[in-house]
């Protein structure tokens, strides 16, 4: 039985501390949110040639996203037909074909099974009828995006607000050159990850440097149907100091821009040379959570800059990990019960959990 809250999300409560350690929550959030929406894969470019290729985990599930050699980019569910094996493991990289690590059963880019040890000595088998299992695919930008539901809706219709709004960075995001990736594994539920992530209440206590960069009493958030935005300027003594190599020439790019899509993507453009960092959310289990940082750079981008600012971001990220483990404690504790926002500073995390409510309560 699902515990309800007591005071309504609208009330500003938050959701009950069961929903982030319970077993059933994390199945129905599974089901009703990851299996039905668009989900974040990678960055478009990681995919341009024949034979690139990209992995993630939607929900529980394993796609793979391969450019063929007729140039097509296609997502299929990365479950080998064989015995179910993930047919790739590595998070993206360049094939002649997709051979499973387990027997050896090998499916062309176009998911094709083309060979399997042994076929010929089995009777009845059609290899026809074994290609890995496609599933619909878009892009929006830069970024590629999956879902496991025929019936979502273009995705076009849930981010046309978003394009736009990305213009607003004043970066080129299809000349991002990918640097580095970074994982962090966490001992959090998913939803305490997402929900740090869209305040900023905490900055002044959680993120010295990050205050010390960013002008909080500027700090502007809005809602959008299938995404969050929020952004604020550079601080006057970041200006003075060039702190990460902001200056007060390049006046277009003086602020930090954050966007969050519905329900774990989130992208940031900081302050200073052209760089996107995004931040996939992926759950395991109810207690642990996965955060997959790719960092991208415009071209002309030196390496020094860009390091420094890698090393700001994953500062800030390392600061955000111990409070996440530490609400998780809280919610471990079954003594929670529910916490209470404060909706002028928190009103993105109240839009969030209805969004998880009404999904887990469907
Ligand atoms: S599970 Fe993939 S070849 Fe056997
Ligand atoms: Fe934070």
């Amino acid at each position: 039985l699902i515990e309800q809250p007591e005071i309504s999300l609208r009330d500003g409560g938050t959701l009950p501390g069961s929903w982030y350690v319970d077993d059933e929550i994390f199945q129905r959030e599974i089901e009703n949110i990851f299996d039905r929406v668009w989900h974040y894969v990678g960055f478009r470019g990681h995919v341009s040639r024949p034979g690139d290729f990209l992995t993630t985990t939607v929900g529980l599930t394993p796609v793979v996203v391969t450019c063929g050699d007729d140039g097509v980019v296609r997502a299929f569910l990365n479950v080998c037909r064989h015995r179910g094996s993930e047919v790739v493991r590595e998070p993206f990289g360049q094939r002649k074909t997709l051979q499973c690590h387990y027997h050896a059963w090998t499916y062309d880019l176009d998911g094709s099974l083309r060979k399997a040890p042994r076929s010929e000595d089995e009777e009845g088998f059609d290899p026809s009828a074994f290609g890995l299992r496609p599933i619909r695919i878009a892009f929006a930008g830069a970024w590629v995006f999956v879902t496991l539901n025929d019936e979502a809706p273009e995705l076009d219709t849930l981010i046309g607000e978003m394009l736009p709004l990305m213009k607003d960075t004043s970066l080129d995001f299809d000349q991002l050159v990918f640097r580095e990736r970074r994982e962090y594994d966490m001992a959090a539920n998913w939803k305490v990850v997402i929900e740090n992530f869209l305040e900023c209440y905490h900055c002044p206590t959680a993120h010295p440097s990050f205050t010390k960069l960013i002008d909080l009493d500027d700090y502007e958030m809005e809602i959008h149907d299938a995404f969050s935005t929020f952004n604020g300027p550079v601080t006057d003594a970041a200006l003075q100091k060039n702190t990460y190599h902001v200056t007060d020439e390049d006046t277009s790019r003086q602020r930090l821009y954050n966007f969050a899509m519905w329900p774990n993507f989130m992208f940031n453009a900081y302050p200073g040379p052209g760089n996107v960092s995004t931040n996939l959310v992926i759950p395991i289990n109810p207690n642990r959570t996965l955060a997959i940082y790719d960092f991208f750079f415009e071209p002309h981008v030196e390496d020094a800059a860009a390091g420094e600012i890698v090393d700001f971001i994953d500062l800030v990220q390392q600061e955000d990990i111990i409070l996440c483990e530490s609400v998780q404690k809280g919610m471990r504790s079954t003594r929670f019960g529910q916490g209470r926002l404060f909706v002028k500073s928190e009103f993105l995390i109240q839009n969030f959990d209805r969004q998880v409510e009404a999904a887990v309560s469907h």
